[in-house]
């Protein structure tokens, strides 16, 4: 299975005047906001990535991450020259899945809690369809929403309605079988001029291919993509590492106990970043026993 991490879109609640700045790439607490989303997909034991940027910031992404062998996984690039709907991934993506089939993950979305790869694990065994992943919130209005029947069925799904059927919202993570770009090809733009994820997702859900899982209230499920939830998502991080003294998505260290990184590679990464916190971490996962 082949990891897409869709790290586009115009940011503009970030930074409506300037644009300048990919909000992926800016740091949540002490490492680069898509360090989350791309450990997820790790977890998820995922190691070939595309990593889908706006043009203009191809480059810094690039310079950030490279071919993903600091972390023992192979990273590669496309853009999408505009935010043309999360959907439109899987178009742009296509030469690269070259008919396996993937999980998409948006790179403002953080995961966190006990048990994560196991549940990412179980929806990764799907033999055909799509597994979507939702998440409780008090208000659901602004994002894509899931309603069940009695056995978690997916009844319907929805994207930012006005009235809600539920308080399930859709979260940014997807998994698809090998058939989602050619439906994603069907697809028409949007009121907003958007190929909608949600969209797509009712495709599936038409062929009755579509399981929703449910991530409980002990995860926590966070998009960094306001001033305010951005912050919110920093202080949660930091707070969670300084009592454990273990760090949250540090994809180096998920690469090393996956078996991806020897502990030489790992010491070598560590010495490279030795004036941060973060550098100091890796050396002391390496030279843990
Ligand atoms: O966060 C989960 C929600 O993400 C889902 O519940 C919704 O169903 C789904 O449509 C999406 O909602 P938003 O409308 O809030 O997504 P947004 O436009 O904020 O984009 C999410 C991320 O994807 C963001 O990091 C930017 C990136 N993106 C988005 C679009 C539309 C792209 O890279 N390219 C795009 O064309």
């Amino acid at each position: 299975m082949k990891g897409i991490v869709l790290a586009g879109g115009n940011g503009s609640r970030l930074y409506p005047l300037t644009r300048s700045i990919s909000k992926q790439l800016m740091p949540v607490y002490d490492k680069p906001m898509i360090y989350y989303p791309i450990s997820v997909l790790m977890l998820a034991g995922i190691q070939d990535f595309l990593i889908l940027t706006k043009p203009e910031d191809r480059t810094a992404f690039e310079k950030l991450l490279g071919d993903g062998s600091e972390f023992g996984v192979s990273i590669t690039y496309a853009e999408q020259d505009q935010p043309r709907g999360i959907a439109e991934a899987l178009i742009i993506g296509e030469d690269f899945l070259d008919g396996e089939p993937c999980a998409l993950v948006l790179g403002d979305n953080i995961f966190y809690g006990h048990g994560l790869p196991e549940i990412l694990a179980e929806a990764k065994g799907f033999e055909s369809g799509a597994e979507i992943f939702a998440y409780q919130v008090a208000d659901p209005r602004a994002y894509g929403v899931v309603e069940f029947d009695g056995e978690g069925r997916v009844l319907s799904i929805e994207e930012k309605p006005r009235k809600p059927k539920s308080n399930f919202a859709v979260t940014g993570l997807y998994f698809y079988d090998s058939t989602a770009p050619a439906k994603a090809r069907t697809l028409t733009p949007s009121d907003r001029g958007e190929l909608e994820i949600t969209e797509l997702n009712s495709l599936y859900l038409e062929e009755g291919q579509l399981r929703a899982n449910l991530m409980g209230r002990g995860f926590a499920w966070l998009d960094a993509g306001t001033h305010d939830s951005l912050l919110e998502a920093a202080q949660f991080i930091a707070s969670i590492e300084e009592r454990q003294g273990m760090k949250i998505a540090c994809l180096e260290e998920i690469g090393y106990r996956l078996g991806y990184l020897t502990r030489e590679q790992l010491l070598k990464q560590a010495r490279k970043l030795k004036s941060s916190t973060y550098g100091a971490y890796l050396e002391k996962i390496a030279k843990s026993p």
